[in-house]
């Protein structure tokens, strides 16, 4: 793994201003993979929550556009909860990580950059499938 594939907040621009600050994420700048697709979850009702599922090769950034949620990652061994709740940062997701969204506050919009076209053959959807294949180095 690059030490660039690392799961970690990355803070973004944050352009304060008295008639509403401004964020922004440029391509090749801000996050550590090319933007092929953005896609948001909203309207989610109280108590739902995204199962879990991890990405073969797609590498992923999540930004609580609005509101608030958690993001539960999970290596295979060890489970790590973050509660994203500012517009300004965001948490990289590397690929073959397994990843869940829950906790979700009302009109809370979470919007994610993923590095890759949608291709359901990038999912691993059981856990268990995902911890073989996470340790069996990747
Ligand atoms: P999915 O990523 O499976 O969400 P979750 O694992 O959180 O339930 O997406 C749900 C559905 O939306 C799935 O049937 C495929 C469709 N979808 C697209 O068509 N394009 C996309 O970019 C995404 C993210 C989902």
């Amino acid at each position: 793994m690059d030490s660039n594939d690392r799961v970690r907040i990355i803070e973004l621009p944050k352009i304060c201003d008295p008639r509403g600050n401004l964020s922004f994420i440029q391509n090749g700048t801000h996050i550590p993979f090319d933007i092929a697709r953005v896609y948001w979850i909203y309207d989610v009702p109280g108590g739902k929550f995204r199962d879990g599922h991890a990405f073969r090769s797609q590498h992923e950034f999540i930004v609580a556009l609005s509101g608030s949620f958690d993001v539960v990652l999970n290596n295979g061994t060890d489970s790590v909860r973050h509660h994203l709740c500012r517009s300004y940062y965001g948490l990289y997701v590397p690929p073959m990580t397994w990843r869940a969204i829950d906790n979700f506050s009302t009109n809370s919009v979470a919007l994610v950059l993923s590095s890759t076209l949608y291709d359901e053959a990038d999912y691993i959807r059981d856990f268990n499938h995902y911890k073989e294949l996470a340790g069996n180095g990747r």
